[in-house]
């Protein structure tokens, strides 16, 4: 059942990772994003951030996320600022805490993709407004709010579904499942022996998903992960920050690929979801991301409406 949204007070928070939210707000988001949607379809205006204004850093390249972010905010009559690390004094050197004070007197939030996570803690810790993690090297919540507005779309409930992620134990594999643990899917991980995602999330995961049900499995068979999946997930072998291993990282995730082979141990029909950037012929095969399965265009366009939802429960 999607919660309604008479028990969701989101105004003021941050967003660093799912963990942040209960399974009711997360649905709740979910609910507002499928509106307006809607709305955008329909040409509606939905002016909910007139004259508000989102700070975006960027320490990493994006494509989906900024244009998102942006577009969103001017969708709901706000702006938004794109501020790259070469743009602003954080970048040569001025304190994270600096610059949460000073971008908290002018801005009504901030969006920030960086590196370390506690890059992102801190920044919360000294701002007076909401902060939204757009990536870091450990978690990516905003892609799994559009990741479970794909999934409820596609099936029309959350809890009862399961999910597979192959390959590299990264930010994806993270908050997919602390997500899932959240909304009762059921999630399982398959990583080569080395690669797996960190104990400590995975446990924080087993965690929240005993209040929910939901099963978190972490496993180095990527058969066994997919077997009876309702979707399968991957993502690229060598994330932002960790080109140098690329080559190495070919001959240890050769085996994690996602093709017809290991669709086949999926449900039949089983949708297919990445992140995006894909790297075609290396995690998925382009007869998978192109072919009838799946999902990803759908599930990027999903970016902007629910990260809409977001910045309207939260700035508005
Ligand atoms: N999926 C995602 O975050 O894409 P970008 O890196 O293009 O923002
Ligand atoms: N794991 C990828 C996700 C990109 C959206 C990265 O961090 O580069």
């Amino acid at each position: 059942m999607m919660a309604t949204s008479s028990v969701v007070h989101l105004k003021g928070k941050h967003l660093l990772t799912l963990a942040d939210f209960t399974g009711e707000e997360i649905e709740y988001l979910l609910k507002e994003a499928v509106k307006l949607k809607a709305k955008q379809k329909n040409k509606e205006p939905h002016p909910y951030l007139k004259g508000k204004t989102l700070a975006m850093i960027f320490e990493k390249a994006s494509t989906r996320t900024r244009v998102s972010f942006e577009v969103g905010m001017h969708q709901l009559g706000g702006h938004a600022l794109f501020l790259s690390k070469n743009d602003i004094q954080m970048g040569r050197g001025e304190t994270i805490q600096d610059t949460a004070k000073i971008l908290s007197g002018y801005v009504d939030g901030i969006m920030i993709r960086t590196f370390a996570h506690d890059i992102v803690e801190q920044l919360a810790a000294h701002s007076s407004i909401p902060i939204i993690n757009g990536l870091t090297d450990d978690f990516h919540p905003c892609q799994v709010l559009a990741d479970l507005l794909t999934i409820y779309e596609e099936k029309g409930y959350l809890a009862g579904n399961k999910l597979a992620y192959i390959g590299d134990g990264n930010n994806m594999a993270h908050s997919l499942m602390i997500g899932c643990a959240k909304v009762g899917i059921d999630c399982s991980i398959a990583a080569p022996i080395g690669y797996e995602p960190q104990a400590s999330i995975v446990e924080k995961a087993k965690q929240i998903a005993a209040d929910t049900g939901a099963v978190i499995h972490v496993t180095n068979d990527p058969k066994a992960a997919v077997h009876h999946a309702d979707f399968v997930y991957t993502d690229v072998w060598a994330s932002m920050g960790w080109e140098a291993e690329q080559q190495t990282r070919e001959k240890a995730f050769a085996a994690y690929q996602v093709n017809q082979a290991l669709m086949s141990y999926a449900k039949p029909n089983a949708g297919f979801l990445h992140c995006l950037p894909a790297h075609r012929g290396e995690e998925v095969t382009a007869d998978i991301i192109d072919g009838p399965q799946s999902l990803v265009f759908q599930e990027a366009e999903n970016r902007l409406h629910v990260q809409k939802a977001l910045l309207a429960a939260l700035l508005a």
